[in-house]
């Protein structure tokens, strides 16, 4: 078989450009530890409303910090309006009744789906006291525009 030179050099090239990349991949993952979502929660949508362990609310922790349990369902966010205090890590724990919903404080880089059967969390510090609106950016229905909640973050 015979193999240009100028084809050589492209075919070398090619492979060269995917060490590269994948050299890239690995050590960006290594280095920032990007990786997809390891910790993975389900819950049984059905049985939500009697699941002692997901009842939505405040629980301030001594530590002033406090984890927030929020379910979605068509088209309100419980509870409604969610308080808690700036300055202190937020732990938010989501999930929903129903259809798949979003949770996005405007303004904040919280956000995240919720959905049905699987528990989503994360957690965020508050600097700034004041009123925010949540908006669900999920289409989850004829009234999905209207599924708007409060959050308060007080001093
Ligand atoms: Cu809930 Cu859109």
């Amino acid at each position: 078989m015979h193999v240009e030179f100028y084809e050589k050099i492209w075919m070398w090239a090619a492979a060269a450009l995917l060490v590269l990349f994948v050299g890239i991949l690995v050590l960006s993952a290594v280095s920032q530890a990007i990786h997809p979502p390891s910790h993975v929660e389900t819950i049984d949508p059905q049985t939500l409303s009697t699941n002692a362990d997901f009842q939505p609310g405040v629980a301030l922790q001594p530590d002033g910090s406090a984890t927030v349990t929020v379910i979605g369902e068509m088209y309100d966010f419980r509870p409604d309006p969610i308080e808690v205090p700036a300055n202190r890590p937020i732990t938010f724990r989501l999930t929903s009744a129903d259809v798949m919903h979003g949770f996005e404080v405007v303004g904040t880089n919280a956000n995240a789906m919720m959905i049905p059967g699987y528990v989503s969390q994360f957690t965020i510090v508050f600097k700034k006291p004041g009123e925010y609106i949540i908006g669900c950016n999920e289409y989850c229905g004829i009234m999905h525009h209207n599924m708007v909640g409060k959050l308060i973050v007080k001093q």
